[in-house]
């Protein structure tokens, strides 16, 4: 198939896009930079062994799309493109509900032109909100606790409208959990500017030693050891969940929305211990308060997945540290 990435070189499509190569799809990558280099696509080239038709710009750039969408003779759009910080959004709303809501309804709009009607979207379990039972499995309440998630909930709600309006639409939001890892190969990983929010990052700088220690926020939770618990998806899993979404988009219409997790909680603790063993050394650390707007535990019910999509996650967790730090090794040896 042809397949459009919007926001292809960040972490997650650029791991997607290797994935679809090796399906043997013919993978076309928009993206305008905002948190990602162009030398990704250098990577990618060089791992797929294919040109990957590359194109600068932005989604919400309605008239470039539909250029893109009819030369590429594209038949189904991943759309990764978005922003993806809770701090930033909550300082920031409007561009956030600019950049997500806005660009996927510019999207939609150069798709339908064109007449090209299969869609995947990348949700998040933000969408949730707290849980009211665990695992939260697709039919628990959505109720987001920050803008981002709203801008997530808010496309999932103009996706069901659309495929209520047009029967010919078939669209899967996969609502990912916490993905971590990187390409066996080192060459693409996640690559945050600033110093890193989210734990897995945080954790390969103060290994290579950008910061002196780990954070801990909160040994002293309702969880199996005080630390908070959460559902890390190696990224090759999620990248190969997206390959299954497009099997399915092929043999039904309408609309799904799917967890992509494992299903297995795991501590900060647990991660660390298991980063530590990648490494082999201690990551220093020092436990802090709880970090506002955390919650003490969630993960996924991977049941629709494995029924839907025949997929399960493969890999544990000791080759998403093992594959994390092989990255942060291989960038820190370039910068
Ligand atoms: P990322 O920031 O690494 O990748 C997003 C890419 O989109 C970047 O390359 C960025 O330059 C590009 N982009 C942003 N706005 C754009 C626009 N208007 N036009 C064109 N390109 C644009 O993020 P990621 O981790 O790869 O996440 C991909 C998607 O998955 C996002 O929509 C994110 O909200 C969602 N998601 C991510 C996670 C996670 O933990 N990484 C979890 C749940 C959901
Ligand atoms: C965060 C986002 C979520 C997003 C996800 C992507 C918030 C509130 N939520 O989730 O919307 O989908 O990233 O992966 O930002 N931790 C530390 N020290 C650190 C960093 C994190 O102890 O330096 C702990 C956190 O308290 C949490 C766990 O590690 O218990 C995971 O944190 P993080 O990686 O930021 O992910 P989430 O909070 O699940």
């Amino acid at each position: 198939m042809n397949i459009l990435l919007t926001g292809g070189l960040g972490f997650i499509g650029s791991h997607t896009a290797t994935v679809l190569a090796d399906y043997g799809h013919h993978v076309v990558i928009i993206d305008n930079l905002y948190n990602s280099q162009k030398e990704t696509l250098n990577s990618l080239r060089s791992i797929t062994g294919k040109v990957l038709p590359f194109y600068e710009g932005d989604v919400r750039d309605l008239p470039l799309l539909k250029r893109i969408l009819k030369e590429e003779q594209i038949e189904c759009v991943i759309h990764f493109a978005g922003l993806k910080s809770v701090a930033q959004s909550q300082t920031n709303p409007l561009e956030y509900f600019d950049n997500n809501v806005g660009g996927s309804i510019a999207l939609l709009e150069a798709m339908q032109a064109i007449n090209i009607k299969k869609l995947i979207f990348s949700s998040s379990a933000t969408v949730y909100g707290a849980p009211q039972y665990l695992p939260y499995d697709e039919a628990h309440p959505l109720q987001p606790i920050n803008v981002y998630g709203r801008t997530k909930l808010q496309v999932e709600e103009i996706l069901q409208d659309l495929s209520q309006s047009d029967d010919a639409w078939s669209i899967v939001c996969l609502r990912y959990f916490n993905p971590i890892g990187a390409h066996n190969c080192g060459l693409i990983g996640e690559r945050p500017q600033g110093i890193p929010n989210n734990l897995m990052p945080y954790l390969c700088q103060v290994a290579s030693g950008q910061l002196p220690h780990l954070n801990i926020f909160g040994d002293d939770y309702d969880t199996k050891d005080g630390t908070g618990e959460r559902d890390y998806i190696h990224v090759m899993d999620l990248a190969e969940g997206h390959a299954a979404a497009l099997a399915l988009m092929n043999r039904q219409t309408g609309f799904e929305a799917i967890n992509l997790g494992t299903g297995n909680p795991v501590s900060v603790y647990e991660l660390v211990h298991a980063f530590e063993r990648s490494i082999q050394r201690t990551i220093p650390r020092i436990v802090q308060k709880r970090r506002s707007g955390d919650l003490p535990i969630y993960y996924a019910k991977v049941d629709k997945a494995s029924r839907l999509l025949n997929w399960r996650a493969q890999r544990d967790l000791q080759a998403m540290c093992d594959s994390s730090w092989k990255y942060e090794q291989k960038i820190r040896a370039v910068l």
